[in-house]
């Protein structure tokens, strides 16, 4: 391997962000400028009927959904979004009007001192509610955002000849990003032109929006990218909302309007990871094998759809997990609620379906007295199999590697069964197996090639990276420095990476879905290999390069049919628990995760990904608890964890390279969340021989499971 690679390469984001010199929207003043207070909803649902706003001192404004040039919608969802209530509410902390103007603590006393009233329309609370149709519904007639089926065989027949059917049900809740920096923006005016800064995961998606709502063309609007404090998902959506009020507002007053987040507001109303509720149910022979499997899965959404159509449809598409079922039919549905708002998070709705699989089989197999990783051997996938979208795995699984990296680092075989247990203690070890399939085939009708990603080389021998795509803490930039710097044989440090700009760099994506190296990578070494022939040429060479689909990949978006994803990670999850059996507090003691993430570019940025990702995954199973009707609006009663709650975290990389992918890389910003839950869950269900269906696995729910015996 090229000594690029296997050196472990200082970020360049390091330096400012440990040192202070890092510039989040927030540290940003311009003259004249404005602040931004919202008001919002108080009720969950509702028409309005009356806003009574305080008088206002002089330099005060009002801007809502009357003041917008444009239109009042985000269209980049499958269904558009009012970014202004629209004389109506669907969740309470929804957006009506910001109160703009000079002093901070005034604008938040005025915002308290304005009355809204409301018709109030019977809020939908729940699942059941929104699938019984006894409301009025929030969409449509039946208030389903999306509904989708994959899967082949006689899955009908299979259940009725079964020898037994076993079901099995999984609910998750909510979980906030809780990243470091709140949603931030600034909107700057100019004579006919709007400059935004702001911390989102896609400049130009929010210029694209902030156009929209201006009435403006594109050309008109310029984004900058501030230092992202972490996204995780939570700065696709939210940002779209607060750039297209606050440029709005801008316009209104003539001045710069800021818009900063308190930390209450923030889990108040920007987006959470869907909760969600699966049935799976499997058809089983005499001998125990599993003939078929069904899946159902429900995942609740919010008022609006925002990206519910994105997270069911990339979470239906993973649910079979790494198996291949002789007969396998995958339900999934979005649908509408009036409860806090979820939306994209690490993990894009595999979380949920690998709890729900990984569970249902473990259980399964404690059931059945059979050891699970055998019991799931029989069913794993192989190169040339099908996918459950009638694709084709085309490439080698490393699968198999991970499991034996797992247990032997775990000593799993040897001592799954002979754990100590304490006075009042015990403990257990649980497993996990998942797949990441990245990205998301979602529709070849939106051709790659009006997205591109670009090089420059400056007179000065520089090379400079053109590229919309964030550094949100992943470590992208350096990844992408120094796959230039290896495909050029050029020192790393003469690579950098220009500002993301929209003037400055050209439209490609939305940083999500762990794509950005997978396939983006992939565009850049295309950039870099005609930039090649060009290096020595004086002055300056800018090469823009279109992406791609990889030959191997088709999908029809109509029938749902090709492959679901171009690469697959692969993993596998070992915890051990100690389960306080007086309390029911459940403590990760150690927690490994192998992972299949093709050639590494960067050992230590794979490793930071695998321990982060695992401790958000551990909040999501043990801690993170928000009442799924409810609200938490304070860390005093959203808990996440700290360094106190972090287990040893063994990160076991194996890498089975994916040939399209660059120098034969794939994925790893997401995998490491999604295998967490279900290990968890296996092992607290081995310490203390209750099925866990749940997650968080708070000790409320364990004493329930535990006294219901
Ligand atoms: N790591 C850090 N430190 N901060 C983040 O915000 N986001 C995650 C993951 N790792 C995130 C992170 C999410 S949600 C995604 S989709 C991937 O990084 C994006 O990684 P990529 O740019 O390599 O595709
Ligand atoms: Mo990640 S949820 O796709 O930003």
């Amino acid at each position: 391997m090229n000594s690029v690679f296997t050196a472990n390469l200082d970020r360049a984001d390091t330096p400012d962000k440990c040192d202070g010199g890092a510039r989040y929207v927030h540290d940003l003043q311009v003259a004249g400028m404005l602040h931004a207070v919202t008001v919002r909803s108080s009720v969950r649902r509702g028409t309005i009927t009356s806003i009574t706003v305080p008088e206002l001192p002089a330099g005060y404004v009002q801007v809502s959904a009357a003041d917008v040039p444009g239109v009042n919608q985000i269209s980049y969802f499958k269904d558009p979004c009012p970014f202004f209530a629209p004389g109506s509410v669907q969740y309470r902390g929804e957006a009506v009007l910001l109160l703009v103007g000079g002093d901070p603590a005034k604008l938040h006393r005025l915002a308290r001192q304005t009355i809204i009233e409301y018709d109030e329309i019977p809020a939908i609370h729940t699942m059941e509610e929104a699938l019984a149709g006894d409301k009025p519904p929030i969409f449509g007639s039946d208030n389903i955002y999306i509904e989708e089926r994959f899967g082949h065989g006689d899955v009908d027949g299979a259940i009725a000849r079964a020898a037994e059917v076993f079901t099995t049900t999984t609910e998750t809740g909510y979980q906030d990003h809780l990243y470091l920096e709140p949603q931030g923006v600034l909107a700057c005016p100019e004579v006919d032109r709007m400059t935004i800064y702001v911390s989102s995961q896609g400049p130009h998606a929010a210029r694209k929006v902030v156009a929209a709502a201006l009435g403006w063309d594109e050309a008109s609007v310029r984004v900058i990218q501030t230092t992202v404090g972490g996204g995780f998902g939570g700065k696709i959506e939210p940002p779209m909302f607060l750039a297209a009020q606050s440029a709005v507002a801008a316009h209104h007053c003539g001045k710069p309007v800021r818009l900063i987040y308190t930390r209450e507001e923030d889990l108040l109303c920007t987006t959470k990871r869907h909760p969600s509720r699966i049935t799976v149910t499997s058809a089983l022979a005499a001998d125990g094998s599993i003939l078929a499997v069904d899946i159902d899965s429900l995942f609740q959404g919010g008022g609006y759809s925002q990206s519910c159509a994105m997270v069911l449809d990339t979470g239906t598409k993973k649910a079979s997990g790494v198996y291949h079922f002789p007969a396998i039919r995958v339900r999934g549905r979005g649908l509408a609620s009036n409860n806090p708002m979820p939306g994209a998070f690490r993990g894009f709705g595999a979380p949920q379906n690998y709890f729900a699989l990984e569970t249902h089989l473990n259980a399964l197999a404690r059931k059945l007295g059979r050891e699970p990783l055998e019991m799931k051997r029989a069913l794993f996938i192989k190169q040339g199999d099908a996918t459950i979208t009638g694709g084709r795995y085309h490439f080698a699984t490393g699968l198999d590697e991970t499991i034996s990296a797992a247990t032997e680092a775990a000593g799993y075989y040897r001592r799954r069964k002979a754990l100590p247990a304490g006075p009042s203690t015990r403990r257990g070890l649980g497993q996990a197996l998942v797949k990441f399939g990245a990205p998301n085939s979602v529709d070849s009708k939106i051709s790659l090639d009006s997205r591109s990603i670009g090089l420059r080389k400056h007179s000065d021998g520089r090379i400079e990276i053109l590229s919309e795509l964030v550094e949100m803490g992943q470590g992208l930039h350096t990844a992408f420095r120094k796959l230039v710097a290896r495909h050029l044989d050029l020192p790393v440090k003469r690579v950098s990476h220009a500002p993301g700009d929209t003037d400055a760099v050209p439209f490609l994506s939305i940083t999500g879905a762990s794509m950005s190296v997978v396939l983006f990578g992939a565009t850049l070494l295309e950039a870099a290999d005609k930039l090649k022939a060009r290096l020595d040429e004086p002055g300056e060479v800018t090469i823009l390069q279109p992406a791609r689909q990889p030959d191997h990949v088709f999908w029809d978006a109509t029938a749902l049919r090709g492959e679901p994803f171009h690469s697959y990670a692969w993993g596998t999850f070992i915890a051990e628990v100690e389960v306080d059996m007086i309390t029911y507090q459940v403590q990760v003691v150690d927690l490994w995760v192998a992972l299949d993430v093709g050639s590494v570019i960067d050992r230590r940025l794979v490793q930071g990904q695998i321990e982060g990702g695992a401790v958000q995954g551990l909040g999501f199973s043990l801690l993170e608890c928000m009442p799924r009707d409810g609200f938490s609006c304070s860390l005093t009663d959203y808990l996440i964890p700290t360094f106190l709650d972090a287990p040893q975290v063994h990160g076991l990389i194996v890498e089975t390279p994916y040939p399209p992918g660059p120098y034969g890389a794939k994925c790893v910003g997401e995998p490491p969340l999604v295998g967490v839950g279900p290990a968890i869950a296996d092992a607290v269900a081995n310490a203390c021989g209750v099925e866990i269906y749940q997650l968080p696995i708070t000790p409320e729910y364990l004493l329930q499971r535990m006294t219901k015996r």
